[in-house]
């Protein structure tokens, strides 16, 4: 049997559960059959199916047949590195060599802080004093009428999206999103069961105009928007657009939630949509990208006329966030070391983007942010893309997991924060850049 040939055949089957035609749970063909398919011999289909069990892609029951394994879209998004020598370019998060001291330093002065009264239950949402470092925090990246009382706390961004969906919508109800999306929004929607459609993007983000037709046409409950170094495509939303996002949301019943996780990337602070309509739009803000995804801290400002609603959903959901590690962030917000290192990740981020426009010969949007939405060349399909790169170490995130209907975008995100230095990110860029400038593989044209 020749040693390329299985891999091909595991290879064309890992394409085929990426692009959803064998799904998650789904029974794969017996070997007898993808032999007969594909004009091999049930042996080398045995032999693919093997690797595939070993790399945790399928499983397989005797008696009964190979299986898909269930994964989530969030976790096809995200992929932990098999090992030490791959290149993770699909973790959306800071330089965590950084922010090590800066958390140890935090949680060292935090814990001289600890007192019966911050360690105990809490009234409200968390703490006043850790409140006001929310306020403090959104304010300096461009948010205006936060006070301790509109501000409340969650178990980071990702947890304030779901709390909300929740809060404001019921099963059924329909959600409005960019037409590429973070897909931590579209993991809820489907869970939840909630309609979730599409409004156009261009250059400057979300369009004014597919906003309006989509409210008036698809009648959502929602609008979800992420204005800064938009998860994935990059863009920022300049000041004229969010006004002009923030007129049309005002002429409609429907609430916005304007999720501002990357708006400290920006170099100079833009007004937030929720400056112009304070009482339509919950903002949202979280340190899991400036300082550590692992501290969980999130920041709400909620319209006052629903913060006794919202602040009710988080007690009845989590009672109220860890005071622990809001003791650290408050620290780290009150000296400053949060802003410093927000401004050293944005430093590196910058820097970082100018070593992949040395190195990648496919020309993308420029940004100042954590990631690229990386164009592929004509002939590549983002599945198949990504595929490929993992055979070569190089992990990136296929672009039609941020689609709602998971159509091919002909593009893959690439984070360029997740490697540890800027030599390993060279090494894994001229990596990939070998696969761009090959034609897609056409042994196997699934
Ligand atoms: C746009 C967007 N919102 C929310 C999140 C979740 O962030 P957190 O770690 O604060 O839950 C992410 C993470 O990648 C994101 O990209």
């Amino acid at each position: 049997m020749s040693e390329t040939k299985f891999r091909h055949i595991a290879s064309a089957i890992e394409s085929r559960i990426g692009s959803g035609q064998y799904p998650p749970n789904s029974r794969l063909p017996t070997h007898r059959e993808l032999a007969e398919e594909l004009d091999t011999t049930p042996a080398t289909v045995a032999k693919a199916y093997k690797m595939l069990a070993e790399k945790d892609c399928v499983e397989s029951f005797v008696g009964r047949g190979t299986f898909v394994k269930g994964k989530t879209a969030l976790g096809q998004v995200i992929q932990a590195p098999e090992h030490e020598e791959c290149f993770n370019f699909s973790l959306l998060q800071p330089c965590l060599s950084q922010s090590v001291p800066v958390l140890q330093e935090a949680f060292t002065n935090a814990s001289r802080l600890f007192s019966a009264d911050l360690i105990g239950y809490s009234e409200f949402s968390g703490h006043k004093v850790h409140r006001e470092s929310g306020v403090k925090w959104a304010a300096r990246f461009g948010l205006e009428k936060g006070t301790p009382e509109n501000t409340l706390l969650v178990d980071g961004a990702q947890h304030a999206l779901s709390l909300l969906i929740i809060a404001l919508t019921k099963p059924g109800d329909t959600i409005a999103v960019e037409t590429l999306t973070y897909p931590g929004i579209l993991a809820i929607g489907s869970l939840l069961g909630r309609r979730v459609v599409g409004i156009a993007l261009d250059n400057h983000g979300m369009c004014p105009e597919s906003l309006a037709a989509v409210i008036r046409e698809d009648k959502p409950k929602l609008v979800i928007v992420i204005p800064s170094h938009q998860n994935p495509t990059g863009i920022t939303m300049p000041y004229e657009r969010r006004k002009q996002i923030a007129e049309v949301i005002a002429g409609s019943d429907v609430w916005l939630i304007e999720d501002d996780i990357y708006g400290f990337l920006n170099t100079e602070a833009i007004p937030a949509i929720c400056n112009v309509i304070p009482e339509q739009c919950f903002h949202i803000t979280s340190l899991s990208k400036a300082i550590s995804p692992a501290l969980r801290c999130g920041f709400i400002k909620v319209p006052d006329s629903q913060v006794t609603m919202i602040n009710a959903h988080i007690r009845a959901n989590i009672w109220l966030s860890s005071p622990l590690n809001y003791i650290a962030a408050s620290e780290m917000i009150a000296s400053g070391s949060a802003f410093s290192l927000a401004s050293q990740q944005q430093h590196i981020a910058i820097h970082r983007q100018s070593i992949a426009k040395s190195i990648l010969s496919t020309s993308f949007r420029e940004s100042e942010g954590y990631h690229i939405w990386l164009p592929l060349p004509e002939g590549w399909r983002s599945d198949r893309f990504v595929m490929e790169a993992k055979n070569r170490d190089v992990i990136v995130s296929s672009g039609s997991y941020f689609c709602p209907d998971a159509h091919e975008s002909g593009h893959v995100r690439l984070s360029l924060m997740s490697v540890s230095t800027d030599q390993r990110l060279e090494q894994g860029l001229h990596k990939l850049n070998v696969l761009l400038q090959s034609e897609m593989n056409t042994m196997f044209p699934f």
